[in-house]
Order: structure tokens, then C-alpha cells, then sequence
């Protein structure tokens, strides 16, 4: 039976809780000290995002074992109802922010993990999967 946590998502407190919640996972699966640090900061970027673009800061956090080909990995998705995103692949590119950030948020969560999946469109939410594999 494969692990999972599920965390809600309502505002700023609750990206500390995500990070510790990845963290924790991560080491419980055994990803090296490197490879948790990075997990750490890949969800507190989606959450963050959630907080500053998601109506009423909302969304959820899936923390979950997954396995293929007899590799173990972590995989994340952090999801929301808020306003979407219309352009996904402008809003992945390195220093594109629609608002007064960096736009380096979701560029870094690509570098940082294995596999990197966004599904957004107006008015139907944002979902991002990222996996990263144990070596
Ligand atoms: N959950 C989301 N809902 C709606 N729009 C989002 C969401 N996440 C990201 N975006 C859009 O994608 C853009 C790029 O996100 P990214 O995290 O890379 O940069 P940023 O948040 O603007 O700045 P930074 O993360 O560097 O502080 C955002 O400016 C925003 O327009
Ligand atoms: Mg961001």
C-alpha cells in the first residue's frame, strides 16, 4: 500500500506546513539530504503560487509514493479552483510573472524535480504534478 498526505492549502502558514509535510516524506522515503532540500523548495513554490494567485488562497496538496519500472519516487500535486492560467507554457518560462514576482518560481520546480506536469486553463484551476525519482 502505497503512502500519501493530503494538506489544505488556505494561506501563508500553510507553506511552512507543506514544506515540512514534503520534507518529512521525502526522508521517510530515503532521498538524500540534496534531493529533500530540493523537493522542500519545488512544493513551497507551488504552494506559495497557490497562496498568491488561487481565489482565497485555496487549493490542496497531494504527498504521495509512486513507483515505475521498480523505481521509487515521491510525487506531489498541488492544485487549485483559482483563476487559471491561459498561457502555460509563458508561465513556465524563466522570469515571466503576470504579477511582481520573480517568475522564477515554477522554472526552478522544473529544474529541481524529475518531471513536471501543469494543466491550467481560465476559470477551471491550476494543477501541477511534479515527481522525482530515488536514486
Ligand atoms: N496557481 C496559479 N494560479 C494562477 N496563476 C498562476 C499560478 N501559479 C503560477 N501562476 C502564473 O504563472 C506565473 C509564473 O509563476 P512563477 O511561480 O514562475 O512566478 P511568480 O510567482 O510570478 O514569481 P516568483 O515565483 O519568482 O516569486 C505567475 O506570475 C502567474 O501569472
Ligand atoms: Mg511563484
Amino acid at each position: 500500500m502505497l503512502d500519501e498526505r493530503v494538506l489544505t492549502i488556505s494561506g501563508e502558514a500553510d507553506i511552512v506546513t507543506a514544506r515540512q509535510a514534503a520534507r518529512q516524506f521525502a526522508a521517510a522515503l530515503g532521498f538524500n539530504a540534496m534531493d529533500q532540500s530540493r523537493i522542500t523548495t519545488a512544493v513551497s513554490e507551488l504552494a506559495r503560487n497557490v497562496v498568491r494567485y488561487a481565489t482565497n488562497s485555496h487549493g490542496v496538496v497531494h504527498v504521495r509514493e509512486t513507483e515505475a519500472g521498480g523505481r521509487i519516487g515521491i510525487e506531489i500535486v498541488v492544485a487549485d479552483e483559482g483563476p487559471g492560467i491561459a498561457d502555460t507554457e509563458q508561465a513556465m518560462r524563466r522570469g515571466f510573472s503576470s504579477g511582481n514576482g520573480l517568475g522564477l518560481g515554477l522554472s526552478g520546480t522544473g529544474r529541481l524535480m524529475d518531471e513536471m506536469d501543469m494543466k491550467s486553463a481560465p476559470g477551471e484551476g491550476t494543477c501541477v504534478t511534479i515527481r522525482k525519482w530515488r536514486r
